[in-house]
């Protein structure tokens, strides 16, 4: 029986915790085998400030997801969130002296790069290959096999401050998880919501999470922008608890249920004030302005973001929403008016196994951090009697 590619995938985010257990398939593209989802206390705009917290539910939504595919993956690939993860462009060249040009020589120059600018106070968790020049011109595609004499390779090194990853890997340490394989929570959300076609056509993604907006720019094949927002969809939730008075859960349902992106307001709502006695009377017009007033210094954010990038005519591929944050009634609309591009709702595609517990825009995070762990060849370690034991012994422990 051939051997099975099996993967953990754990994204640690300001609302939730979510795990996911995916194997490759070779008739689709991976199949999920478990999934679970649970609210998140202890961290706040993609940074965990209270681990212990936090790693009470990425305890149980990994017990969860690893009961329903019946074992538990040894590797475990988890996202990196916040606004201390950095994506820089460098440049860097080497001498290859008319020879076939090897896959150790970029990975050369991706450790070059990494050192490159590095900062005291950051660890380098990943490098994206961009594009690169042979000899002074510009080639699309690999390096690899062709004779040349210089090679210049541009990529993005993505970096993420030290303290923040050593509480991220002490939640998932207290949650019995070791060695994770980092991977940034926006290229997760590119690999969990595009596809082939977009990213080589050029496409903006966001992930609007509740603390923080990933913004990601693919273009070519190749990530050429990957920015983090502190802005998410939270501080509409708290806008609308703080100006009308009510509980944040009132409010949360309120942003669900009643609010919109584009003032599309009339008529009145019936709410409790913060006390629970009294029943007051908004105008969905004063809800409207509130949240508009919060999303439109988000799209000034983002904007801000994506200004180092210039479209002739707008990214072909539109722009391509995702996270909890993207499903906000009229997002896509306003949107579409303000940039004039063609925005649409991402979701996870392509899946086997449980595709139908994995198919709204939130999901796509989790399920592209186990695409890019699997790409990247995770998932072949086999579990032993020992260190499910450890697992579950750490799990219960700790
Ligand atoms: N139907 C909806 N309409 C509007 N907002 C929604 C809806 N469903 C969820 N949200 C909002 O989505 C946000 C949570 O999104 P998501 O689960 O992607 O965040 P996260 O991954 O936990 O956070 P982050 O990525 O910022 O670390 C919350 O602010 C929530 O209120
Ligand atoms: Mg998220």
């Amino acid at each position: 029986m051939p051997r099975r590619q099996r993967v953990l995938a754990v994204d640690v985010g300001t609302t939730k915790a979510a795990a996911l257990v995916a194997e490759v398939r070779s008739d689709r593209d991976i199949a999920v085998l478990g999934i679970a989802v649970t609210p998140i206390a202890g961290v706040k705009r993609g940074l965990v400030v209270e681990p212990e917290r936090a790693s009470q539910s990425v305890r149980d939504a990994v017990n969860r997801a690893t009961s329903m595919a019946g074992f538990e993956p040894v590797e475990v690939a988890a996202s990196v969130n916040g606004d201390h993860v950095r994506a820089r462009v460098e440049r860097v060249t080497a001498d290859v002296h008319g020879r076939s040009v090897t896959e150790q020589d970029l990975e050369a120059l991706s450790h070059r790069a990494e050192r490159q600018n590095g900062e005291t106070g950051w660890e380098s968790i990943r490098v994206m290959r961009g594009s690169f020049e042979l000899d002074g011109m510009s080639s699309a595609g690999s390096p690899v096999g062709l004779s040349v004499q210089q090679l210049t390779m541009e990529c993005l090194v993505v970096s993420a401050q030290s303290q923040q990853l050593r509480n991220l890997r002490r939640t998932l340490q207290m949650a019995g998880l070791s060695h994770p394989y980092w991977i940034p929570a926006g290229l997760a959300a590119a690999w969990g919501a595009l596809s082939e076609d977009e990213r080589q056509l050029g496409v903006v993604l966001l992930d609007v999470g509740g603390g923080t907006t990933q913004v990601a720019v693919w273009r070519g094949g190749l990530p050429r922008l990957l920015s983090v927002v502190p802005v998410g969809g939270d501080l509409i939730t708290s806008d609308l608890a703080t100006g009308l008075g009510v509980v944040a859960a009132q409010a949360e349902r309120l942003k669900i249920e009643r609010a919109s992106a584009i003032g599309q307001a009339e008529g009145m709502v019936e709410l409790k004030s913060v006390n629970g006695q009294t029943v007051k009377l908004v105008g969905l017009d004063e809800v409207s302005a509130i949240v508009e007033a919060r999303v439109d210094e988000w799209l000034t954010m983002v904007q801000d973001a994506l200004k180092t990038i210039s479209w002739t005519k707008g990214p072909p591929g539109g722009v391509v929403l995702v996270g909890g944050g993207g499903l906000l009634k009229g997002m896509q609309e306003r949107l579409e008016r303000v940039w004039g591009w063609p925005v649409r709702l991402g979701a996870p595609q392509g899946l086997g196994g449980l595709s139908d517990l994995v198919k709204s825009p939130g999901h796509a995070n989790v399920v592209g951090l186990s695409r890019v762990a699997l790409q990247d060849g995770l998932g072949f370690r086999r579990e032993t009697g020992w260190t499910r034991l450890l697992q579950g012994w750490l799990r219960t422990w700790s």
